[in-house]
Formats: C-alpha cells, sequence, structure tokens
C-alpha cells in the first residue's frame, strides 16, 4: 500500500488520496459519471467476463418468494437487477425491483439497456445515497450491492442503512473485491490492478484516473474476515462469506436480525 498520509478527523480515502468526507461522494458521482458509457464493456474486458458469474453467483444465492420487493444499492448500470428479473421471470416469480445509485448517469445507462432488452417495466431506477437510503424504515425483502460499498464515504452508515431498510428475517448480500489470502495471487493481483487497469481505462474509457481510482479502492477495502464484523456489528445474524477466484472477490450475505 502506498505511503500516503492519514486522513485526519473529518477526512477520508479517495482511493489513495486523501479527501475531506464530505467531498467524496461528489468525486464518487463525477467519476462513475465520467465512466457512465462504457462500464459494462470495461467490466467485461478488466474481468475477462468473470464479473458475470460472480454476479450470477450472488442472484442465485437469493431465495426468490413471490411478491417480494429487492433493493440494489448502488445498482449502477442494472446488472444485478437484469439478472435477478430474468431469474424471477424463468421461475414465473413476479419481484418488485428497486435499483438505487449515487450517479444518474449510471442509472440513465441502466434504464437504457433494460429498455434495448424489452425491459419496459418491474424496475424503478432511484437516485439516492447508500448512506441516506430515500426509504421509510423495513421497505423491503433483500438489499443486495455489489461492488459498490467500497466507494462510499462511510461502509458502517452505509451497512446500518440497508439494516434499516430491511425488514426483519431480510437477506442481505454484499459482492465485492477482497485481499486474496495467499501471497503469490495477491502479488500477481496487486500487479495487475495497477498496472493494467489504468492502461485500460485509458485506452478504453478514455479515463486512466477512474480506473486508477479502482485499483487504490480495490487495495484499500477490508479483508473478508474483517468485512464480516462490519456486517455483525451493524445488525446482521448468520453472516456468511464465499470467495472467488482464488479470493478475489467475496461474496457476504446476513440476515437482518
Ligand atoms: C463499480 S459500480 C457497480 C455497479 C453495479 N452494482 C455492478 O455491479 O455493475 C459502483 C456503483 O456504485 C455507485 N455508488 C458509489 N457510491 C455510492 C453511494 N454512496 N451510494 C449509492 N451508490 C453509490 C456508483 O455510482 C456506481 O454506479
Amino acid at each position: 500500500m502506498s505511503a500516503s498520509p492519514k486522513p485526519a478527523p473529518g477526512e477520508t480515502y479517495f482511493g489513495d488520496s486523501v479527501v475531506p468526507e464530505a467531498a467524496k461522494a461528489r468525486l464518487v458521482r463525477e467519476l462513475f459519471a465520467r465512466v457512465a458509457g462504457r462500464y459494462d464493456l470495461m467490466n467485461d474486458l478488466m474481468s475477462v467476463g468473470l464479473h458475470r458469474g460472480w454476479k450470477q453467483a450472488m442472484v442465485e444465492q437469493l431465495r426468490l418468494v413471490p411478491g417480494m420487493t429487492v433493493l440494489d444499492v448502488a445498482g449502477g448500470t442494472g446488472d444485478i437487477a437484469l439478472r435477478l428479473r430474468a431469474r424471477a421471470r424463468a421461475a414465473g416469480i413476479d419481484l418488485r425491483l428497486l435499483v438505487c445509485d449515487l450517479t444518474p448517469g449510471m442509472l440513465r445507462a441502466g434504464a437504457d439497456r433494460a429498455i434495448d432488452q424489452g425491459v419496459l417495466e418491474g424496475i424503478e431506477w432511484i437516485a439516492g445515497d447508500a448512506e441516506r437510503l430515500p426509504l421509510p424504515d423495513r421497505a423491503v425483502d433483500a438489499v443486495t450491492i455489489a461492488f459498490g460499498i467500497r466507494n462510499v464515504t462511510r461502509i458502517d452508515a452505509a451497512l446500518a442503512e440497508a439494516a434499516r431498510v430491511l425488514k426483519f428475517g431480510g437477506r442481505f448480500l454484499c459482492l465485492e473485491f477482497s485481499p486474496p489470502p495467499n501471497p503469490a495471487i495477491a502479488l500477481f493481483y496487486e500487479r495487475y490492478n495497477a498496472r493494467v487497469l489504468p492502461m485500460l481505462g485509458a485506452a478504453v474509457a478514455g479515463d486512466r484516473a477512474a480506473y486508477r481510482y479502482l485499483a487504490e479502492s480495490i487495495r484499500r477495502f477490508p479483508d473478508a474476515g474483517r468485512f464480516a464484523g462490519m456486517i455483525r456489528a451493524a445488525g446482521f445474524g448468520g453472516v456468511g462469506v464465499r470467495t472467488f477466484a482464488g479470493g478475489v472477490v467475496a461474496l457476504h450475505s446476513g440476515w437482518k436480525t
């Protein structure tokens, strides 16, 4: 990890940079607004398509019940919501799907993509911050969040919000990058992230800085055990974790208690 200064009270990391806490959400929103048009293509290129399997595993871990409401936080271009919808339709189940994201441009890209796939209803696209979800208490049956929580300013506040909007017994699923425990994999992964991601970002999305931020934010995210502890502290029980690709990605789950 680079020797960037430690955040003082009221400051936080934005990648490796230290910024005022109050500025981080705007910086994150501006970054995702810049890359929204190339976001889906970049995911496929960076992960050589592997992100599709990780996301599908999350979607399949959620037990679908007719009439349930699922909130996908930091849902971006709707990858998780569209997968959930496809799975529900295949099973003949009706769901209410809410996608909440900080960046209107990501939501617009998602809504356009849904229309391109012939999905004209059944998904509500909501602009909002994971730390202040624009929903009442106990409004949803499940909360999913994929590759989103790493970007929020206060992870504990976002977890507490997920718990607040969930009904008792509701399901929480969180997919996120994670530091791999194996040192050889960690070394390869760190080099790949630090060198290849910014290069791809520059070539494909025209934005080296955005993908340097991605590499830096991945490096700063807590390991799977520590993150599980944060989920428990937010009021979830039965917390479990599955890892993928040698521990590079972790899928945490829990129940609102
Ligand atoms: C890496 S993308 C993930 C998008 C989608 N979940 C996926 O897996 O493809 C991260 C998303 O998190 C959103 N985001 C970042 N901070 C957020 C916050 N505080 N509240 C809500 N969304 C946030 C960004 O706008 C962006 O769309």
